[in-house]
């Protein structure tokens, strides 16, 4: 029988992602831009932890896995799970196959594992990044605004501006415009406006 909700160590669950001027995040399957120091921020900013010992819980829809494993290996302090309802085995380097959302959580938030996870990242696809914006442990959206135009096929779902609300001067993010490659971007934080965090 499934512990219920209450009884589960209660993990924050914390989004990141890329998104240029009209919400685009990805185009044929892969990033539509090339920003190599945005994509460290992304690796520095998920692999944080609190105290040795401890790790993080990254969530993956099956697409995202499969575009972008190589570049993230190694990638210490991170447990990897991957979203999928086709997969019968979990996918090379993974360390986790789930089908759906909820039991991705469970899985972090139940023993054995409670006790070692710290944060849960979500990393999307678009539905994963739905799901995590709809979950009750959802405290903040790491969101790089790309300040320019590109041609994709996926977009970053929509969200309650008035719920999740833009931080200034937020721990550890810069807050100064970026430039690479010609592309401007900035770090942006929104934080949920009930959630009780940093
Ligand atoms: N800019 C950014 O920050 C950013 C971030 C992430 C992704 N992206 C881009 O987005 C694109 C990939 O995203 P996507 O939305 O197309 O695909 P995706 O979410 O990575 O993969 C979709 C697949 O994942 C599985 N899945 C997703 N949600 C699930 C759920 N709740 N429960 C069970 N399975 C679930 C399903 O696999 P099965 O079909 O096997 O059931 C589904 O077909 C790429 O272009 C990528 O580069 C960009």
């Amino acid at each position: 029988m499934e512990t219920s909700w209450e009884k589960l160590q209660k993990k924050p669950v914390r989004l990141i992602a890329a998104a240029c001027n009209d919400m685009g995040i990805g185009k044929d399957g892969k990033l539509p831009w090339d920003l190599p120091t945005e994509f460290q921020y992304f690796v520095n900013t998920v692999k944080t932890v609190s105290r040795p010992g401890r790790m993080n819980f990254m969530v993956w829809g099956r697409l995202c896995w499969d575009s972008h494993p190589e570049s993230l290996f190694p990638l210490p302090n991170i447990l990897h799970v991957v979203l999928s309802k086709t997969l019968d085995t979990v996918p090379d380097h993974a360390h986790f196959l789930c089908r759906d959302f909820d039991s991705a959580i469970r899985l972090a938030a139940e023993p054995p594992l409670a006790d070692l996870i710290e944060t849960i990242w979500i990393v999307g696809g678009v539905q994963v990044y739905k799901d995590a914006l709809n979950h009750p442990w959802c405290d903040l959206l790491y969101l790089t605004d790309v300040m320019a135009d590109f041609d994709c096929d996926v977009f970053f779902p929509e969200f309650d501006k008035n719920l999740f609300q833009l931080q200034e001067g937020f721990p550890r993010v810069p807050s100064e415009i970026q430039e690479e490659n010609g592309i401007k971007f900035k770090y942006q934080v929104f934080k949920r406006d009930t959630a009780d965090t940093v």
